[in-house]
């Protein structure tokens, strides 16, 4: 099965999550997409299911479905998000941001009663850090000296698109920390959020309550004790 497959597997798994009626979080990256293509066709057949965009990508898409979208400010009282993950680990923690939204993401997942995230098994490991580094959104004021601390945590590259560095839907920039494999992600992330200039982490640690993992077998639920 191809990984393409897998990512429709998993978002057709989460769309049968969804509520009669509710507030969803549409996360963001190429899973989700697919997930919010389904989100679509169900309020096309009269489901009255309401989003909050984590991307500016995902606001587009809901549009162009015609799926209704509540303010950006908030507050919102979500009964799901669903969201795609860059990597998974055993106890169900994340790194999240390989499209550079997770600040908003993390935002959305907070203010969601169930947080469901939809991957290939292709995004699984043992431990955070073994296939991908830790996008860290930082303001641009100071980021020559927000990436020299960041430097101290491992081997950090700035993110570029074109030549040109990357700017997240807010304006900043992404850096990505090498950590290799994290012992602790928590404290790890308490780390970086530390460091003035750091607006946001791609460490999700603790905030996936259900895990949607679409492979070759099917699909499989994980989910946290
Ligand atoms: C964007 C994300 C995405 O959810 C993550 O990168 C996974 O994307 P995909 O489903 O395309 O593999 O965190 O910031």
């Amino acid at each position: 099965m191809s990984q393409q497959a897998s990512k429709q597997r998993a978002a057709e798994a989460a769309l049968e999550l969804l509520p009669e009626r509710g507030i969803i979080g549409l996360g963001s990256g190429s899973t989700a997409a697919l997930f919010i293509d389904g989100v679509g066709r169900l309020v096309q057949a009269g489901r009255q299911l309401v989003g909050v965009p984590t991307s500016e990508a995902s606001r587009q898409q809901a549009l162009r479905l015609g799926i209704p979208l509540l303010d950006d400010a908030g507050p919102w009282d979500l009964d799901v998000c669903v969201d795609g993950a860059d990597e998974v680990s055993a106890a169900l923690d994340l790194i999240k941001g390989g499209g550079g939204c997770h600040a908003r993401e993390k935002i959305v997942n907070e203010h969601a009663r169930l947080n469901v995230i939809v991957v290939d098994d292709t995004k699984l490991s043992r431990r955070l850090g073994e296939q991908w580094p830790v996008p860290v959104e930082v303001l641009p004021f100071g980021a020559q000296a927000t990436l020299e601390r960041l430097r101290r945590l491992g081997p950090t590259e700035l993110r570029r698109r074109d030549g040109a560095p990357w700017r997240t839907d807010s304006g900043n920039l992404i850096f990505d920390v090498k950590t290799g494999p994290i012992d602790d992600p928590a404290q790890l992330d308490a780390r970086l959020l530390a460091i003035p200039g750091v607006v946001e982490t791609g460490l999700f640690v603790g905030r996936a309550q259900l895990v949607l993992v679409a492979g070759a077998a099917g699909v499989r639920r994980l989910e946290r004790a």
